[in-house]
């Protein structure tokens, strides 16, 4: 297998690179004046399988998605024997059902893009919905940084903290932490208004009082749900609270405003790249990738 290093996740893709040992193939990049995309892999190709490295977050999603749709075209007419599109954060992930009628599903749309192009398998990293791989044309897996995101705060000294998803229906996350962290763990509960976006969180039978809480969970965008559930774990006494999410997109201010509401850290992984992306997804990646091999 070689691992072709999308736009994107350049040192991602050399990580995993150097922790399998697969050979690294540089992809050259630039954007016309007009703003359309220019992509080609700089290596032989020839006769490999061939993995492809890029992550789709803000800024910039669909420019990032065409970069590897087209990435994925260029493996195949290069001659590659099979392209395994690894995907750290897939853009749209959040459309997964139609809520509203006349909506499409859009996680469903790009599936079928990646396939089209010639994309033979799929991993990514906490997918929003994984039965939304069900609909997907190709074989499609998502793994989970959950565990590494517990461990980097065992290593900071928080082992035995309550893991709390700010969300029932990511319960299965504190969970995760929780195996690491070895602590108790809960939920709040939220529910979200389709037209107008705003959400409420309530708390049931939180018992968090004088303990080190972790917020855990998938995606932060605006910051609105982490502030929220900082709120509550205040008001019912938790004693310090940090913050882990897979993928730390922090739109505008929402580190600032995830801080100011009195959360101690915010880690995040290297599926977006950034300055809270302190866990790299390079061990996860080359197991998952040794793993298929
Ligand atoms: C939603 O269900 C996700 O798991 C996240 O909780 C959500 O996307 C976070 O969005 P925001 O940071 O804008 O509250």
């Amino acid at each position: 297998m070689k691992i072709v290093s999308g736009p994107a996740s350049i040192p991602l893709a050399e990580a995993v690179s150097a922790q399998t040992g697969y050979p690294n193939v540089p992809v050259v990049s630039k954007v016309f004046p007009d703003g359309e995309s220019y992509i080609r892999i700089d290596g032989d190709i020839k006769g490999d399988e061939v993995a492809i490295i890029q992550t789709t977050c803000p800024p910039m999603q669909d420019g990032k998605l065409f970069q590897l749709t087209f990435l994925a075209d260029s493996a195949r007419r290069a001659g590659a024997t099979k392209v395994t599109a690894v995907v750290p954060y897939l853009a749209y992930a959040r459309q997964d059902k139609i809520f509203l009628s006349g909506e499409g599903i859009g996680v469903e749309t790009i599936a079928r893009m990646f396939k089209a192009a010639g994309v033979d398998e799929f991993l990514t990293v906490n997918l929003h919905s994984e039965t939304s791989l069900k609909q997907f044309p190709m074989p499609a897996k998502t793994v989970s940084a959950i565990p590494l995101i517990a461990d980097y705060f065992v290593k900071k000294g928080y082992k035995g903290a309550y893991a709390l998803s700010p969300d029932k229906g990511a319960m299965y996350i504190a969970q995760q932490a929780q195996a690491i962290l070895g602590g108790d763990a809960g939920h709040l509960n939220k529910t979200r208004d389709r037209y107008t976006g705003q959400t409420v969180q309530t708390a049931e039978g939180l018992n968090v009082k004088g303990q080190t809480v972790i917020i855990l969970d998938d995606i932060i965008s605006t910051g609105g749900t982490i502030v929220g559930a900082a709120k509550i774990l205040r008001e019912n006494g938790a004693k310090h609270v940090f913050c882990g999410c897979v993928h730390g997109l922090l739109i505008g201010d929402a580190e600032k405003r995830i801080l100011d509401a009195g959360v101690e850290e915010i880690v995040g992984t290297d599926s977006v790249p950034g300055a809270i992306s302190k866990v790299s997804l390079a061990p996860l990646l080359s197991q998952t990738l040794k793993g298929a091999k």
